[in-house]
Formats: C-alpha cells, structure tokens, sequence
C-alpha cells in the first residue's frame, strides 16, 4: 500500500476529497499522516475524523527552515511516507524535503499555471479580467509554483462570476482532478 502524507494549511476540502476518492476505492493508497503548519486550522478537526495521524508545528518555533523540515522528515520516515500531497498548504518547500522526495512531493494550484502562481491565485485572475482560469496540478521543485506540471484543466469566468463563484468551480474541478491524477502517479511508478 502507498503511503501518502497530505499537507495543508487551511479548510481541507482537497484533503476531504482524497480521504472519499479512498473510501470509494478510487484511489490506492493510505492518508498515513496529516501535516498542518497553522494551529486551528479546520483541516485538523477533519483528520481527526478519520483518525489520521496529524502533526501541527508551528514553523516559527525553529530554528530555521531546515530544522522544521527535518522534524517533518522524521514524521514522513516513521510512517514509510512514500509521497508528500500539498493540498493548500501556503509554505514553499526547502532543499531538505525535496532532496528526500524528489519527484515525489506534489501541488495543486487554482489557476493554469503559470499564469497567477503564489497566494490568491482566483483574485489574480479576476483582477486581470481573464475569461479562462484553472487548475493545475505539478511536481514540487523549489520554485513558487513552478515545477513540471503533470495536469491541467480550464475553468471559464463568466461575465456575472462572483469570486466565491469562481472558487466554487475551481474546487469542483480540484476535488475531481486531484485523486485521479494522485493515482495515475502510482500505475505510471508501475508501468516504468
Ligand atoms: C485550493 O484551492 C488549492 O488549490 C490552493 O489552496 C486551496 C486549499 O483549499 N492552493 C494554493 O493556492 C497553493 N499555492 P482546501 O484547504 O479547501 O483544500
């Protein structure tokens, strides 16, 4: 079995659907570990309802980047982490992550990158006035936003799209494309 660590920073709605693809079969793998990096955020109460293993650290605690993401790692191995999710999580990810799960740590993004990469990426749209947006979904590199993208889907802006509109659209369309490109890595990893 897979092992996945998801970690997210917020409401947790991307989480909650790879927890259902799971219940439905749908995607292989287990939840092993939640990783939240904000105290409070809603996303702990929702793995704590699954009974997934979650760890909240507050980054500011350590010494520096380095020595938080080497506390995560000793998280990960304890567990047999065979690939880290980012589902909302608002950090970038440092050398000492990535070089232990290179081509191994994926994101997704609310916007076709990379075009409206980092935070608000549905107010950069919507600020540019632009009729097409989307979602993608990439491998981490320690750029912001930046790595090789491995799906993307178009959302369309209408005219009258309220930005909870748009997030509405784009959720659907993440909550959809995330388990099923998550999977797709697994049988790629198999057919190799
Ligand atoms: C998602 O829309 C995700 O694409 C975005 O944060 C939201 C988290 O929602 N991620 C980024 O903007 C990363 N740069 P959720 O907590 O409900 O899953």
């Amino acid at each position: 079995m897979i092992n996945l660590a998801v970690f997210a920073s917020g409401t947790g709605s991307n989480f909650d659907a790879i927890m259902h693809a799971i219940e439905e079969g749908e995607l292989e793998a287990r939840v092993a570990l939640l990783v939240c990096d904000r105290i409070g955020a809603p996303v702990i109460e929702k793995a704590q309802s699954y009974e997934i293993d979650t760890v909240v650290y507050n980054p500011k605690v350590f010494e520096n980047k380095a020595a938080y993401e080497t506390a995560l790692l000793a998280d990960c191995h304890e567990r047999d982490i065979d690939y880290i999710i980012l589902a909302g999580f608002m950090r970038l990810i440092g050398p000492t992550l990535l070089q232990a799960y290179e081509e191994r740590i994926v994101n997704i993004h609310p916007s076709l990158l990379p075009a409206f990469p980092g935070k608000d990426a549905i107010g950069q749209a919507l600020e540019k006035k632009v009729k097409v947006t989307g979602v993608t979904v990439h491998l981490v590199d320690d750029g912001m936003d930046t790595g090789p993208i491995i799906a993307q889907e178009a959302v369309a802006i209408e005219e009258q799209d309220t930005s909870e509109k748009v997030k509405q659209k784009i959720q659907a369309v993440e909550h959809r494309l995330y388990p099923q490109v998550i999977q797709s890595l697994f049988t790629k990893e198999e057919s190799v």
